[in-house]
C-alpha cells in the first residue's frame, strides 16, 4: 500500500489499521490490530512508535479492549495493560488517563462506543497540533535562511509523519517550509541502535525533501564545521522544567549545538509535556533489551532515552507558539 497518500491509523471492522514501522523502509504494510494484546505488542515491540502515534493507539487499544466487557474491572484491566508497555513516552499514559476519565464516568453499556469516538478525537486533535507546530516552527527556519542556500536541518530519532498521526513534530516546519517553496536539507541521524532515522530518512524521500543520512557520532563534526543551521528535534516527555526526554543521543547534538552556537529546538504537542514531572530527573527512562545492539554475549546496557536540560533548549514549539523551555508555565491550561 502506498504510504505517502494512506491516513496513519484506519478504522475498519472493529479494527485498527497502521504501518508496521519495524517492516520499514524495507515494506510499507499496514498491521491489523483486532485485540488489546495486538495493540499492547505493536507499542512494546515497536511496530507503533513515536510518542504521539503511541498515545493514539493506547486510547484505540482501550477501545479494542472493550470489545466484549467494558466493566469497571475490565477498564482496570485494559488501561493497567497498556500503561506497562513503553515508560517514557507521557503521550501514552496522558492519553490512557483521558481515555479513563471519559469512561469511567460513564455507564458500561455506553463505553464501548464513547471509547472510540474519544480515541478518534485523540487523533485528530493530533493532526491539529502538529499541524500548527509546523506553522509556528517554520518562521524559525526561514530566519536561519543564508541567501539562497539550502536551509541545513538537522534531526534525530523520527519525530515525522511516522511518529504522529500526521504532520509529525520535529519534521512539521520543515514540510511546511518545503511546501511553502523554502529550500531545506536535513541532516538525518542514524539513531543507534533501532535506526529510527532510517524512517525519517524514507519520510523525506516520499515527501522530496531532500536531506542526507549521517552516523550518530558524525553531527558533532557537521555542527563544528558550520554545516547545521540548526537543529530541531521531537520530545517523549518535557518536563514542568523543560527539561526534555528523547532517543538517546539527543542529548549530544544539544551539547554540540550549544558549543558551536548553534539553535537547538524541540517541538512536541501539548500532550508531551507533563507538568506533573517537576523536572528531568523524575522522567523514567526505558532500559531496552541488550539484544537490540546486536552484540552477542557481550553485557550491555540499552538506554532508550536520555534528557536534554531546559538549559540548552533555545526553544520548545507546541500548538501554543515557541517558548523559553523554562517558561512553559503560560501553557499549562
Ligand atoms: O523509541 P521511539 O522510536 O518510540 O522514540 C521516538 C522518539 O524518541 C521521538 O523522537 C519522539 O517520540 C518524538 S515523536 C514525534
Amino acid at each position: 500500500m502506498a504510504a505517502a497518500d494512506t491516513p496513519t491509523i484506519l478504522e475498519r471492522d472493529s479494527s485498527v489499521y497502521v504501518l508496521d514501522q519495524t517492516r520499514l523502509p524495507g515494506q510499507a504494510t499496514m498491521l491489523r490490530l483486532a485485540t488489546l494484546e495486538d495493540a499492547a505488542h505493536a507499542i512494546r515491540v515497536m511496530q507503533v512508535r513515536g510518542a504521539p502515534l503511541i498515545g493514539a493507539i493506547a486510547a484505540y487499544g482501550v477501545a479494542l479492549g472493550l470489545a466484549d466487557d467494558a466493566g469497571d474491572a475490565r477498564l482496570d484491566y485494559v488501561i493497567a495493560a497498556l500503561a506497562a508497555t513503553r515508560p517514557t513516552a507521557v503521550n501514552l499514559h496522558w492519553a490512557l488517563a483521558r481515555m479513563e476519565r471519559v469512561l469511567r464516568e460513564s455507564a458500561p453499556a455506553t463505553r464501548r462506543e464513547i471509547a472510540w469516538r474519544e480515541a478518534r478525537a485523540i487523533a485528530a486533535e493530533d493532526k491539529a497540533a502538529n499541524s500548527a507546530i509546523g506553522v509556528h516552527g517554520m518562521p524559525l527556519l526561514q530566519a536561519r535562511q543564508k541567501g539562497k542556500h539550502p536551509i541545513q536541518v538537522m534531526t534525530h530519532c523520527n519525530a515525522g509523519r511516522l511518529a504522529t498521526v500526521e504532520h509529525g513534530t520535529a519534521l512539521a516546519p520543515v514540510y511546511a517550509a518545503h511546501t511553502a517553496g523554502l529550500p531545506v536539507h536535513v541532516w538525518v541521524s542514524e539513531t543507534r541502535p533501532r535506526n529510527q532515522g532510517l524512517l525519517t530518512a524514507w519520510e523525506l524521500a516520499e515527501a522530496g525533501v531532500p536531506h542526507t543520512l549521517i552516523a550518530d557520532n558524525a553531527a558533532g563534526l557537521l555542527l563544528m564545521q558550520g554545516k547545521v543551521d540548526l537543529v530541531i528535534v521531537g520530545a517523549d516527555r518535557i518536563a514542568a522544567n523543560g527539561d526534555t526526554a528523547n532517543k538517546v543521543g539527543t542529548y549530544l547534538k544539544a551539547l554540540a549545538a550549544r558549543a558551536h552556537e548553534v539553535p537547538f529546538y524541540v517541538a512536541a504537542p501539548l500532550s508531551t509535556i507533563d507538568f506533573a514531572c517537576p523536572s528531568g530527573k523524575e522522567i523514567p527512562i526505558e532500559e531496552r533489551s541488550g539484544e537490540e545492539l546486536g552484540a552477542g554475549s557481550v553485557p550491555v546496557a540499552n538506554p532508550a532515552f536520555d534528557v536534554t536540560p531546559a538549559a540548552l533548549i533555545t526553544g520548545i514549539i507546541s500548538e501554543r507558539g515557541v517558548a523559553a523551555a523554562g517558561n512553559l508555565e503560560q501553557w499549562r491550561t
